[in-house]
């Protein structure tokens, strides 16, 4: 056993984890999403009766163009988050993800802290997630322990690399990922996890037959400065604006917004970020750390209020932006500002 697979120091890593990741949202931030300017026109035929939010990913038509990513589990304490979390999933119809089940894998007294998901969500659409280390044998332990309806398979390198326990051999995640795509009867989805995705990993992604990707990108929860203050011995933190912001991820992508469904999370902290990410290809936009601090200060029922407020909000900017649907919406006028134009215009897949 690795020392990142002990379960004792996987729980603790599981808290320390929602603990520093609450301490990063009540940081000032500017949004890398503010780079994104719209461009306005005078005049559109658009009936706010006619707006339809409905967006289609993962073999799945899903009501609302947003998702609760991967986050906790796995300890006494992160289970409390999981419960609120998949209670506000089943109240507003967002689809929702477990935090990494591979620590359930091998301790099953926490194994109750990811199937409460489904317990209080019964009908709603439940991912599943696990590290790329991971076998297809494993992959099916999860699924069946929470009856999932996806796969999230999450691919971190930077947080291994500053995790004073973290892997340090990735040699076999495309493999392993490759046979998931291949064998599971349930869609697999590939997601980073605040890093962002290059052109270069899409392409690999779908060389091996992958059709959902989330580009989670850089701006928002950051592990490189979350594992990095969970050292003891050497300074990491001058790593911790590495990787492409979820803009830069999402024009990367832009390329293949017609062979994959792109996913956007990394630092969607309101509906506009929602908006923006459609707007630039994605068919529906995460939230993870936000999400995780609106229900640690609002509770339960004012999320529930705050994400209905955030439907409607969506609409009205599709009216203002005079397109009826999500298909629409990713076809809308838009551009790059400052460091984001700076990154439209230089990128290469190099
Ligand atoms: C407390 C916490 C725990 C997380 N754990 C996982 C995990 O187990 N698996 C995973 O794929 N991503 C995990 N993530 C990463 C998120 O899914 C997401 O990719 C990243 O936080 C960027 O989104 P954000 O800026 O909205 O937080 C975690 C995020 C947070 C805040």
């Amino acid at each position: 056993m690795t020392l990142s697979q002990d379960p004792n120091l996987a729980r603790q890593r599981k808290d320390d984890h929602a603990r520093l990741a609450l301490d990063q949202q009540t940081e000032a931030k500017v949004s890398p999403f503010d780079e994104v300017r719209f461009i306005h026109h005078s005049f559109n035929q658009t009936n706010y009766d006619r707006i339809d939010l409905s967006t289609k990913w993962a073999n799945h038509k899903h009501a609302v163009p947003f998702y609760i990513n991967g986050m906790t589990g796995g300890s006494d304490f992160t289970k409390q988050y999981n419960e609120k979390l998949s209670l506000v999933a089943a109240a507003t119809g967002l689809p929702i993800a477990t935090g990494s089940m591979s620590i359930a894998l091998k301790d099953p007294n926490v194994i109750d802290s990811f199937t409460i998901m489904r317990q209080n969500n019964p009908d709603g659409f439940v991912m599943t997630n696990l590290g790329a280390h991971h076998s297809l044998e494993n992959a099916k332990r999860v699924i069946d322990m929470i009856q999932a309806d996806a796969l999230q398979i999450h691919v971190n390198i930077p947080q291994e690399v500053v995790m004073p326990e973290g892997d340090r051999d990735y040699s076999m995640w495309l493999k392993n990922i490759e046979a998931m795509v291949q064998e599971l009867d349930i869609p697999v989805i590939v997601k980073e996890v605040g890093f962002g995705m290059s052109r270069k990993t899409i392409q690999q992604l779908i060389d091996i037959g992958v059709e959902n990707i989330d580009v989670s990108g850089r701006g928002g929860t950051n592990f490189v400065t979350i594992e990095n203050d969970r050292r003891t011995k050497l300074d990491l933190s001058a790593l911790s604006n590495w990787g492409q912001t979820t803009p830069e991820s999402l024009i990367a992508a832009a390329p293949y917004q017609q062979q994959v469904n792109l996913l956007a999370s990394g630092c969607i902290t309101d509906f506009t970020h929602i908006v923006k990410a459609i707007a630039m290809g994605a068919q529906a936009a995460g939230m993870s750390g936000k999400m995780l601090h609106f229900v640690n200060e609002l509770g339960v029922d004012q999320t529930i209020e705050l994400i209905e407020s955030w439907k409607e909000a969506i609409q009205l900017m599709m009216l203002l932006l005079g397109v009826e649907t999500i298909s629409e919406l990713q076809e809308v006028d838009w551009y790059a500002t400052g460091n984001l134009n700076t990154f439209a215009n230089n990128y290469s897949t190099k």
